[in-house]
């Protein structure tokens, strides 16, 4: 949710046009993370007049530009050039330093709206400006401190106390040192957004900037991921894997460009050599060098500066071709179609071949130490959200069958909701695509604080959940753009095959149940996971009402509903369930139910003799692993009947990719 990009040329002379465009593709390349409003801020031109602000303070340089806009970012394009044109902005105008800063939001407080967009500012002459991901939990407080002194809000957003409380602290500051401000500037940066992280409850990755400091950005951490990209100018060596010193003063003097992003996705067509900041580190750019210190939450240190540690760049592993769309028409699309492919990086180093080529046995790296404490768990538990729920549902019975240890099911929210138990005997497995989910993770501390093992399954190497968990095992199955989760959930699901499908019989039928207002789901056992995914995903893109029912319920209540005109897709492939199946849709049948049945190819005659049902023929592999092909071609549906129904497959209404909130 929210997505920050910053932008920090260095004797790299860039026409005002350049930087501004590249904003606004860095806002373009995580709009994944929230589309309800954006903005930048970058610098005036560096010939105006001071400004005097109102607390008689000269700015030593002109007060940066804000734009902003509520909707996607292509209307913040388009506003942006308007009042570009109406304020004679200087496009072409060169600047061999400068410091951007951008947002796409996904509203948390207050309505989406220009005011409530970031980036955020202290108010007049815009001496501080934050863009922010996260949630401040002590906002209230902190607004009350600052309204006291006289601050005014213009927002509803919990961000603004941070610019507001940035100024504050910078005013003090000064008057503690005796002073005046303005040019005279002797408190550093990083010392004011270290004040400001004392005062701050709650997940945030931050990025400041201030007409105090020009050519200077900084940014911080808690909870929200951040990486920094740095690129020398000219340096084609973008690949090479080298541990550099970030705080090297020879490097002063040759031109660098830095970028700031929540996700990589928005850094790797500049440069694949990045830091990803640590939580309670703060990154100061100046002067082409990179300074890192470790946050000090140690009041009586306040006029200190702490010393800066040193730290590697790391190498990217991820290629150009997964942030673009390529062929396909949308990332939705594209992902489904990859899951080939992320299945098999997914499973690439991990099978131990016997003779023959066999596979003899499976190496889960990451587990290796503490393997012999999960098995003497009392109990495994799956806890997470949405499709990574459904994800280890779909797996929990191989899970039980082979371990021979009971497996329990969490969704996140309702296991912290009701403080469930969790004993140190446990073994909690926290599945999550982005590894930044708020309620996994905050699922995540209540168990560490149980004394349960706790095993990470994440597709974000990095994330929050990723360090926070004891070990744990990388999806690898490639970055995922799409809102709607597709490949992560059958990468989390762990396969061996992947068949061909064909696309052209979801299609027609999308376009079939296009004008539909409801859809029901039936599954049992290996794949009643299946029949609740499928529904989320109709729900969440193509916006038309599902739901996905075991289908033993079905003559509990859900049948009441059946007549000649909803659709049903019953899961009827050749497991273990087949025969109870079978009676469910003759029940259906029977009370003239509009059936859709998925069957293993050749099924078709023996499932719906009086061929009344509309098939869907899937291939057929191991039970366990028959969820995996189940989902492909239901994906695909969610898929088409979105297209037809002529709504956003990669951006849903109100949704976003990684949910940082609860
Ligand atoms: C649905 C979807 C969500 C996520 C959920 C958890 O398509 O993507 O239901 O699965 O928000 O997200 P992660 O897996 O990142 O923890």
């Amino acid at each position: 949710m929210c997505g920050i990009f910053a932008y920090l040329n260095y004797n790299a002379t860039r026409e005002r046009r350049h930087i501004v465009e590249l904003l606004f593709n860095g806002l373009r390349r995580l709009e994944h993370r929230g589309y309800d409003s954006a903005g930048i801020s970058i610098d005036a031109d560096p010939f105006r007049a001071p400004l005097t602000v109102s607390s008689g303070a000269v700015l030593p340089s002109p007060p940066p530009l804000l734009f902003r806009q509520e909707g996607k970012i292509e209307k913040l394009v388009s506003s942006f050039y308007h009042e570009a044109v109406v304020a004679e902005l200087d496009l072409e105008l060169s600047f061999t330093s400068h410091a951007g800063i951008a947002h796409t939001r996904w509203a948390t407080h207050g309505e989406p709206s220009p005011i409530n967009s970031h980036p955020q500012t202290s108010g007049e002459g815009n001496e501080f400006l934050v863009v922010h991901n996260g949630i401040i939990t002590n906002y209230m407080d902190l607004k009350e401190t600052l309204l006291k002194y006289g601050f005014h809000f213009e927002s509803d957003t919990d961000t603004e106390v941070i610019p507001k409380l940035a100024k504050f602290v910078h005013d003090s500051l000064n008057e503690d040192l005796g002073s005046d401000g303005g040019d005279k500037q002797v408190v550093p940066f990083t010392q004011i957004v270290m004040d400001v992280m004392r005062q701050l409850e709650g997940a945030y990755a931050l990025v400041f900037k201030s007409p105090y400091y020009p050519n200077e950005l900084v940014a911080c951490k808690r909870g929200s991921p951040l990486l920094l990209g740095v690129k020398e100018t000219g340096d084609m060596r973008t690949d090479i894997n080298v541990e550099s010193d970030l705080s090297a003063e020879g490097h002063h003097g040759k031109p660098k460009e830095y970028y700031l992003a929540s996700d990589a996705n928005a850094i790797v067509e500049h440069t694949r050599r990045v830091l990803v900041i640590e939580d309670n580190e703060v990154v100061h750019m100046k002067d082409g060098a990179v300074h890192i210190f470790k946050f000090d939450s140690d009041k009586s240190r306040r006029l200190l500066r702490p010393a800066s540690v040193q730290r590697g760049l790391s190498t990217l592993e991820m290629e150009v071709e997964q942030i673009r769309k390529g062929n396909f028409e949308h990332f939705m699309q594209k992902e489904i179609h990859e899951q080939p492919d992320s299945l098999t990086m997914t499973m690439r180093g991990r099978l131990i071949r016997g003779g023959e080529q066999k596979a003899k046995g499976i190496l889960l790296g990451g587990l290796k130490d503490y393997l012999k404490t999960m098995r003497r768990s009392r109990r495994i538990l799956f806890i997470g959200c949405g499709t990574s729920y459904n994800a280890a549902l779909a797996a929990r019975p191989v899970v039980e069958e082979l371990s021979g240890i009971p497996v329990t099911m969490e969704i996140a929210s309702d296991l912290l909701d009701r403080q469930g138990p969790i004993y140190r005997e446990d073994t909690a497995i926290f599945v999550s695509q982005s590894g930044e989910t708020a309620d996994t993770l905050q699922a995540l501390e209540y168990a560490k604080s149980n004394g349960a093992l706790c095993v990470g399954i994440t597709n974000t190497v990095g994330s929050a959940i990723a360090r926070g968990t004891h070990c744990g095992i990388h999806l690898n199955a490639g970055c995922e753009i799409g809102v709607a989760s597709t490949k992560a959930y059958t990468s989390q699901i762990a396969v061996i095959v992947m068949l061909a499908l064909l696309d052209k019989d979801m299609k027609e039928l999308a376009a079939l149940l296009m004008d539909e207002q409801s859809l029901l789901v039936f599954g049992r056992g290996y794949n009643y996971a299946t029949a609740l995914e499928c529904a989320l995903k109709v729900k969440e893109v193509s916006l038309m009402h599902a739901e996905g029912i075991v289908a033993g319920e079905m003559k509990h209540g859900p049948l009441a509903l059946v007549d000649e005109t909803l659709p049903i897709i019953v899961i009827a492939t050749g497991d273990a369930s087949l025969n109870k199946q079978q009676s469910v849709i003759q029940q259906l049948k029977a009370r003239k139910g509009r059936l859709i049945v998925m069957c293993t190819e050749g099924d078709a005659e023996f499932m719906c003799p009086d061929r009344t049902c509309r098939i869907i023929e899937v291939p057929k592999v191991h039970d366990c692993l028959q969820p995996i092909i189940n989902i492909v071609p239901l994906q695909l549906l969610a898929y088409h009947l979105t297209v037809f129904r002529g709504f956003n497959v990669d951006q849903p209404r109100n949704l976003a990719k990684s949910v940082t909130t609860q």
